[in-house]
């Protein structure tokens, strides 16, 4: 018999998640559940690292992500869904993997100097912040993780894990399968005003809109700078909402767009209708499945509650060998 392999990854509940996470890590964690035996989870400890000092926001999401989750068929029959800190054997593990992790490791991460300098707002100058690569390495070894499903800003976090996965197995025996990240493809979301889709700067498209904010959103979205008025002629590839067609246009319709926009037969809101009129159904469904949900926070409990007896199974056998190896 062929042994699933191993798929962990969780999500920050920072924020509510928009087209840019669903185009970003979703979809290849719905399209990994088949093959593979996952573990999915709110790493809800990983969210308070940055936001510490109001933690309702945090408590606030975690629900409404989890919904997103259920209705974008993320499987609780197929996967196990779950919220890190529900599982304390994380925070054990975590412990354990810091007694072994060199300081310099965590100080060279270049995403830990590179958020110190993006959130200047936060102190961030705490150990839990430093420690957060140690803490998404127990989060994946708890598991015996082999894949791990990630975008590429958390490459230098999977290279750590990697590193401290050599390090425990060579110290105390191979207890661990050293975890491989795998890229999600990353297809250019921009948000509303052509940069990056992304929850600071207020440019999102969320799963949790209503069609008419969605249909709002879309209609005063930023299009090509240049093209000033209905009969100048656009370049598709100066324009966000270009982007999106690409994602979600037949080719053959794409191709009548380009050039429509390019010798300016069809002018940006006839574009933006035509977008609208698949981008709608597409989301519909996903909102309608929400809905369903978000109306019955007992059914996602349930859920959470389920998961998370199996994720502590599978914790607690991991941590039985790992205390034996440590002599604890
Ligand atoms: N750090 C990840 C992020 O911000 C979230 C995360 C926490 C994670 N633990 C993990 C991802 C374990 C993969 C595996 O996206
Ligand atoms: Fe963008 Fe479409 Fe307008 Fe061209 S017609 S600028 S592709 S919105």
């Amino acid at each position: 018999m062929v042994t699933k392999k191993r798929v962990v990854s969780g999500k920050r509940s920072t924020g509510e998640l928009h087209l840019g996470h669903y185009f970003g890590a979703l979809k290849t964690w719905v399209s990994l559940q088949d093959q593979n035996q996952c573990f999915f989870f709110v790493a809800d400890w990983h969210a308070l690292t940055t936001d510490y000092q109001d933690p309702s926001s945090i408590e606030k999401y975690v629900l409404s992500n989890v919904a997103d989750w259920l209705a974008l068929e993320i499987d609780p029959k197929k996967s196990v869904i779950f919220i890190q800190s529900h599982v304390k054997e994380h925070a054990e593990l975590y412990l354990l993997l810091s007694m072994m992790t060199p300081l310099g490791w965590l100080e060279r991460n270049p995403t830990y100097k590179d958020q110190m300098k993006q959130l200047q707002n936060k102190d961030l100058s705490n150990l839990g912040f430093l420690g957060y690569p140690v803490l998404q390495a127990a989060d994946i070894l708890m598991y015996k993780g082999n894949l791990v499903p990630v975008g590429e800003d958390q490459i230098a976090h999977l290279e750590l894990c990697r590193e401290i996965t050599r390090r425990f197995n060579y110290l105390y025996g191979d207890i661990f399968p050293e975890p491989e990240s795998l890229l999600s493809p990353t297809p250019k979301i921009p948000g509303t005003d052509g940069r990056k889709m992304s929850n600071s700067y207020n440019n999102c498209i969320y799963l949790s809109d209503p069609k008419e904010v969605v249909t709002q959103k879309i209609m005063t979205m930023m299009t090509d700078p240049a093209r000033k008025r209905r009969q100048d002629p656009g370049d598709p590839q100066k324009c966000p909402l270009f982007d999106l067609h690409e994602v979600y246009t037949e080719s053959s319709v794409i191709k009548d767009v380009e050039q429509g926009c390019q010798t300016a037969k069809i002018g940006c809101i006839d574009c933006k209708k035509t977008l609208l009129e698949r981008l709608l159904p597409w989301h519909a469904s996903i909102y309608e499945k929400r809905q369903k949900y978000i109306t019955k926070p007992k059914l996602i409990r349930d859920i959470l509650e389920e998961g998370t007896k199996k994720a502590t199974s599978e914790a607690q056998k991991t941590m039985g060998e790992v205390r034996e190896k440590l002599k604890l």
